[in-house]
C-alpha cells in the first residue's frame, strides 16, 4: 500500500488533469503519473461496458463520465482494488483528429472506478466529441453541447424524461431521443427502481414483467452499484447518454418509494434510513455525470443548482425529496385531511427555497424553467381527492414559492415535472381561485407503467374538474421543449407500446406559451 500511496502522492504533485495536449493515447501521458501504476494488470475484458455520459455543461465545458465496469454485474464491476489512471479526450470532431482538450484521471476504488472529468476550456454553444481510453481500448464516443455564453441570445431545446422501470418495458423512448436534435436532456429522475427482481411474466398490480432486475430490493452500496450497472448496460439508454449532455436530479426511487427527508415510504426513520440514503446518494453519484458540488456526505446530498443558457433560459434544478416534509395524512391519494393546511409545508426546505427565490432574482433571464420532479399544478380528482406526495399535499409552500418568485420579477415561469406516468400540461396556480402564475410540463414516464393507454379510467372527469389542465395523455413517452426569446413551445412524444420492440414515436400535442403570459395555446 505505501508504493500506492507515493504514487498517488506524485500524482497530486503533477495534478491529475492537463489540458490541451493533444495526445494519442495513455502512453503519451507516461511521466505523469508512475510506471507502477501504469503497469498495473486489468482483468479481461472491456472496461467500457457501461457506455459514455456528459452532463451540466457551461458555456466553457462540461463534465464527461464513466465508470470502468468489465463485469458489470459484479459487485465491484470486475476492478481490482487499486486506482486506475484513464486518458480522456475532448476533440471538435468525431474522429479526434481536432483534439480541444485532454488529460487523464484518476479512477479510485472507493467511487466504483467512476470518472467524473470537469472539462474546462471549451468554446461557447458548441457541439464536441469525448470518449475515454485505457491500455489501447477506447471507450464509445460521446458527444454533448456547450451551453450558450451568457449574454448570446440562442434558443435552447431540452427534453424532459424520467419514470424508467426496467421490468415494465422496454427503453426504446430512449432511443428516439438519442435522435432528437436538442442542447440538453433533463432527467428529472427513477433512474432506476429499487424494487425486487420479479420473474418475467409475473404480474404485479396489473402490470407484467417484461424482464428482470438482478438481485432483491436495494439496500446496501453494493445492490444500489449493481441496479445502476443493470440499467445502464440497457443499449437505448447507453445512446441517449451518449448523445447528449445530461442535467439530472432524482426522485424517489433512487432511494426508495416516496421517502421525503428523513423518513422513508414505509415509515424508515433513524440510523437505519440514514444508512440507505447514504448508500443510495453514493451510487447515484457514482453514476451520473454530475460535477463535484453534487458530491454526497454520507446521507446528506445538495443537487440543487442552476444551469444558464445564454439569455433566455435559467435552468433551476431542485430536489423536491431531501428537506421535504413527511407527506400529510398518511401519503396516498384521498381527500385533504386538516394536515394539508398547515402554514409551514416544506417540500423544497428553507435552504433551498431562499436559494431558489435568490437565484431567480438575480439571475435575469426570459425563461426562468423550475426542473423539478413532481407536478406543482393542481390535480383534484373528482371525488375531491388529491395526491399528497405532489405539490399538491404542501399548498402553503406552493402559494409562497409561486409569490415568492412572482414579486422579484420571475414572470415566465416554466414548470417541469414527471413522477405520475402520465403526460400533462396545465397552469399553476398559487391559490385556487388565483390566476395562473406558470405553466407547466409534466413529461410521462419512459417505461414505468408498461404500455398504457391514450387516457386513464377517469380522466374526462378529471378534466372536467380541472380545467387549468389543457392535455393528458397516458402513453409512455418525453416532453420536448423549444425557448426562444419569445415563446416557449411543448411537444409531447408518446410510444404506442413499450412492451416489446420497435415502437415509433408519435406526436401527441404540441402547445406555445407567449413570453410575458403563462397561458397555454395549441400549436
Ligand atoms: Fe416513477
Amino acid at each position: 500500500m505505501a508504493s500506492v500511496r507515493r504514487d498517488l502522492a506524485e500524482l497530486s504533485r503533477r495534478g491529475l488533469l492537463r489540458g490541451a495536449m493533444g495526445l494519442a493515447g495513455l502512453a503519451a501521458l507516461g511521466p505523469v503519473f508512475s510506471p507502477r501504476l501504469l503497469a498495473q494488470a486489468l482483468p479481461p475484458g472491456d472496461p467500457f461496458r457501461l457506455g459514455v455520459a456528459a452532463g451540466d455543461p457551461y458555456p466553457d465545458g462540461f463534465v464527461i463520465w464513466t465508470r470502468l465496469a468489465p463485469d458489470p454485474l459484479a459487485p465491484d464491476g470486475g476492478m481490482p482494488p487499486h486506482p486506475v489512471p484513464v486518458a480522456w479526450e475532448v476533440a471538435e470532431d468525431p474522429g479526434f483528429r481536432s483534439i480541444a482538450a485532454a488529460g487523464q484521471a484518476l479512477a479510485r476504488p472507493e467511487w466504483a472506478h467512476s470518472l467524473h472529468v470537469e472539462v474546462q476550456g471549451l468554446r461557447p454553444h458548441r457541439p464536441y466529441f469525448y470518449r475515454f481510453r485505457l491500455h489501447g481500448l477506447a471507450s464509445p464516443t460521446g458527444h454533448a453541447r456547450t451551453a450558450p455564453s451568457a449574454t448570446a441570445g440562442a434558443d435552447f431545446r431540452l427534453v424532459t424524461a424520467g419514470c424508467q422501470h426496467y421490468e415494465h418495458g422496454l427503453f426504446t423512448a430512449w432511443r428516439h431521443i438519442a435522435r432528437e436534435e436538442v442542447d440538453l436532456v433533463f432527467h428529472y429522475g427513477d433512474f432506476i427502481y429499487e424494487y425486487a427482481g420479479r420473474p418475467v411474466g409475473a404480474v404485479s398490480a396489473g402490470r407484467s414483467t417484461i424482464r428482470s432486475h438482478a438481485g432483491g430490493e436495494t439496500f446496501s452500496l453494493a445492490e444500489y452499484r449493481t441496479r445502476y450497472a443493470q440499467y445502464r448496460l440497457d443499449p437505448d439508454l447507453a445512446a441517449a447518454s451518449a448523445a447528449h449532455a445530461f442535467a439530472v436530479t432524482f426522485d424517489d426511487h433512487e432511494v426508495a418509494n416516496n421517502w421525503t427527508g428523513a423518513v422513508g415510504g414505509r415509515g424508515e426513520a433513524g440510523l437505519e434510513f440514514d444508512l440507505r440514503k447514504a448508500a443510495a446518494f453514493q451510487a447515484w453519484y457514482e453514476h451520473m455525470p454530475v460535477r463535484r458540488t453534487a458530491l454526497p456526505q454520507g446521507p446528506r446530498i445538495t443537487a440543487h443548482r442552476r444551469l444558464d443558457f445564454g439569455r433566455h433560459v435559467a435552468l433551476h434544478l431542485l430536489d423536491t425529496r431531501g428537506a421535504r416534509d413527511d407527506q400529510p395524512c398518511g401519503d396516498g391519494t384521498k381527500p385533504p385531511c386538516a394536515e394539508v393546511a398547515r402554514a409551514d409545508a416544506q417540500v423544497l426546505g428553507p435552504a433551498q427555497e431562499a436559494w431558489l427565490l435568490d437565484s431567480a432574482a438575480t439571475r435575469p433571464a426570459t425563461w426562468q424553467v423550475l426542473a423539478q420532479q413532481v407536478p406543482m399544478f393542481a390535480r383534484t380528482f373528482p371525488n375531491g381527492a388529491i395526491g399528497m406526495d405532489k405539490w399538491d399535499g404542501y399548498p402553503a409552500a406552493r402559494a409562497r414559492l409561486l409569490h415568492g418568485l412572482h414579486s422579484r420579477g420571475a414572470t415566465n415561469l416554466v414548470v417541469l415535472s414527471g413522477d405520475v406516468h402520465s403526460a400533462y400540461a396545465a397552469t399553476v396556480a398559487a391559490e385556487a381561485e388565483g390566476p395562473a402564475l406558470a405553466c407547466e410540463f409534466t413529461a410521462s414516464s419512459i417505461s414505468s407503467e408498461g404500455d398504457g393507454s391514450e387516457q386513464r379510467r377517469g380522466t374526462a372527469a378529471l378534466l372536467a374538474a380541472n380545467p387549468h389542465i389543457a392535455f393528458h395523455n397516458n402513453r409512455r413517452g418525453y416532453a420536448l421543449q423549444h425557448f426562444t426569446g419569445r415563446h416557449c413551445f411543448a411537444t409531447f412524444r408518446a410510444l404506442p407500446f413499450v412492451s416489446r420492440p420497435g415502437a415509433p414515436v408519435e406526436d401527441r400535442a404540441r402547445f406555445v406559451v407567449a413570453a410575458g403570459d403563462v397561458a397555454l395555446h395549441p400549436a
